[in-house]
């Protein structure tokens, strides 16, 4: 243990169960000495899971649905409440695609289903920092991080219209972190994250082959939920102050890969 994060408060949002990346993160924020208040949409919340994280971390936990502005502002109120101060970490870890959950291709869309999921993964994070803003919650140099997949860049074809709720996130990280910075000292970053086997990463159709391709395209191989913990860590520590308005990978270089030896293997057996 390194108190790292020793006295710094922040919210969680998004540890659904033990699988999800928000779950490891909590518990390598707490062990390095941040309270933490852990929130979820209220539905995810009845599944109870987030009582044993609770728990552990010895945090209260705050039904929230992301897209409510109303429950957001009671979000930051009990939070602060329960700091008896300001914050000075958030991490979204939001994913949802109602395309995706019903298996519309991305060329047959229903676009109900699609601005649902928009507001659900994109829009989310725009209302979070807009509300933090608004009620002057965060700390000067506070840190807040959402969650990205690389899809937002380059093409994944059965990444659904999830592809463009992960570009808006991005670019809402950039939009806001200006806006933050200049007024606050706050930064605003996405991390983009290798695939990862949880609830809504195993959602997307083919997620093994993904997963296993992105294993033998990157020298490291996949980044796993722990090493986005700890890289979350080290993004809401004071010793990453000047990094803001990024999208930082965290995929074992899959992001700078062309191909790989272990992929031309296969593709030379392929070509046999
Ligand atoms: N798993 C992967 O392969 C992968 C890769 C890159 C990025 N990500 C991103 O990581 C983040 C976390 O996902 P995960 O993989 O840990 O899966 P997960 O299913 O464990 O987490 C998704 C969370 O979103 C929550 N959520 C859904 N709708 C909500 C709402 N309206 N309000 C509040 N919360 C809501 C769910 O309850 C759940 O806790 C997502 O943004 C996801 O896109 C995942």
């Amino acid at each position: 243990m390194n108190n790292l994060l020793k006295g710094k408060k922040g919210i969680v949002f998004g540890a659904l169960n033990s699988d999800s990346i928000a779950w490891k993160v909590a518990e390598k924020c707490h062990e390095q000495g941040a309270s933490l208040v852990l929130t979820n949409a209220p539905m995810a919340m009845r599944m109870g899971e987030i009582n044993a994280l609770a728990e552990k971390t010895n945090s209260p936990v705050v039904g929230a649905d992301a897209t409510s502005l109303e429950d957001l502002k009671n979000l930051f109120e009990t939070a602060q409440a329960h700091f008896g101060g300001k914050i000075d970490f958030i991490l979204h870890s939001i994913g949802m695609s109602v395309n995706v959950r019903k298996g519309r291709p991305y060329t047959d869309l229903n676009y109900d289903f699609l601005t649902k999921g928009w507001d659900v993964s994109a829009v989310s994070f725009h209302k979070v920092l807009q509300t933090a803003y608004q009620m002057d919650a965060l700390n000067e140099w506070g840190s807040v991080l959402a969650l990205s997949y690389m899809a937002a860049q380059r093409t994944f074809p059965d990444y659904n219209d999830m592809a463009e709720n992960k570009a808006y996130l991005e670019s809402v990280a950039r939009s806001f972190g200006y806006h933050y910075g200049v007024r606050n000292k706050v930064r605003v970053n996405t991390i983009s994250q290798s695939p990862t086997p949880t609830t809504a990463g195993s959602g997307v159709k083919g997620f093994g082959g993904f997963l296993a391709y992105a294993e033998q395209m990157s020298p490291l191989g996949n980044a796993t939920a722990e090493d986005c913990a700890n890289y979350c860590v080290a993004m809401f520590s004071d010793l990453t102050r000047r990094v803001t308005m990024q999208n930082l990978y965290n995929d074992g270089g899959f992001s700078n890969m062309g191909v790989s030896n272990l992929v031309m293997a296969q593709m030379e057996k392929a070509a046999e």
